[in-house]
């Protein structure tokens, strides 16, 4: 969508500001010997008191409230009975609509102690969306934000997923601009405009390109490699995108 008045620029804080609040809560809960299904339910409880809802629940008729993929999962993990280890890497994705406005707010982590290399891999995502919004700017071309991430990542010894990557949203979930990917594109001639909604989202792996589907047919993982997000919804401006996936709460 396109912010043409203050409207939509609110109903996009409130739920914005929704799912970030719910993304900063299961990551502070997130804790070794839970299982994803409690997380889910405890994302599900807040989503309602705060009157969103689920977006892959109710546009997809995903089995959860929020995507929560574990280890060599990429994206759209199912929750279920599956216990957290210590130093599992862990990909919460929360996606919500509320007034008509959806938003789209992701993040890996480890969870506990350990696992160097993951969280590396965290921290190079991080800055990897951070080169991203950095680049995102009206007029400017999306083949070379993707181009950035992917010099980025290569510096770090890193890999960009090909076939996982961001998307306009605002009124729907996904919605047009369709696919924006996080590595350079040379056919891809289109440009960001101004006030238009994007959900950016990098995904970066220690040796993946191109994800593959699960037979659970949701579940989007790498037999071999480790693959870490994160993701905003923004708004496009004349210089820095505005952030609408901006929590309001701490939980510590
Ligand atoms: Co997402
Ligand atoms: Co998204």
């Amino acid at each position: 969508m396109s912010i043409d008045q203050q409207d939509d620029f609110e109903g996009m804080k409130r739920i914005g500001t929704i799912v970030a609040n719910c993304l900063a809560l299961l990551k502070v809960a997130a804790r070794p010997g839970m299982t994803t299904a409690e997380l889910d339910e405890m994302a599900g409880r807040y989503l309602e008191s705060q009157g969103a809802i689920s977006a892959p629940k109710s546009v997809y008729k995903f089995p959860g409230y929020v995507c929560l993929s574990l280890e060599k999962s990429a994206a759209h993990g199912i929750p279920d009975g599956t216990k957290i280890q210590e130093g599992d890497l862990l990909n919460i994705d929360v996606s919500a609509h509320k007034d008509g406005f959806y938003a789209d707010n992701g993040e890996s982590i480890v969870v506990g102690q350990g696992a160097p290399e993951k969280q590396f891999l965290c921290k190079a995502v991080n800055q990897a969306l951070d080169v991203a919004l950095r680049s995102a700017r009206a007029g400017a071309p999306i083949a070379s934000m993707g181009k950035k991430v992917e010099k980025m990542a290569r510096n770090y010894g890193l890999t960009v997923i090909q076939n996982l990557g961001g998307h306009g949203i605002g009124r729907s979930l996904h919605e047009a601009p369709e696919f924006i990917p996080s590595f350079h594109d040379r056919r891809d001639k289109r440009v960001f405009s101004n006030n238009q909604v994007v959900a950016i989202e990098p995904f970066l792996s220690n040796g993946a390109t191109w994800i593959e589907q699960a037979d659970d047919g949701w579940t989007l993982f790498h037999p071999k490699y480790y693959t870490a997000q994160r993701e905003h919804t923004v708004m496009i401006t004349k210089s820095q995108p505005y952030i609408f996936t901006q929590p309001d709460t701490s939980f510590d």
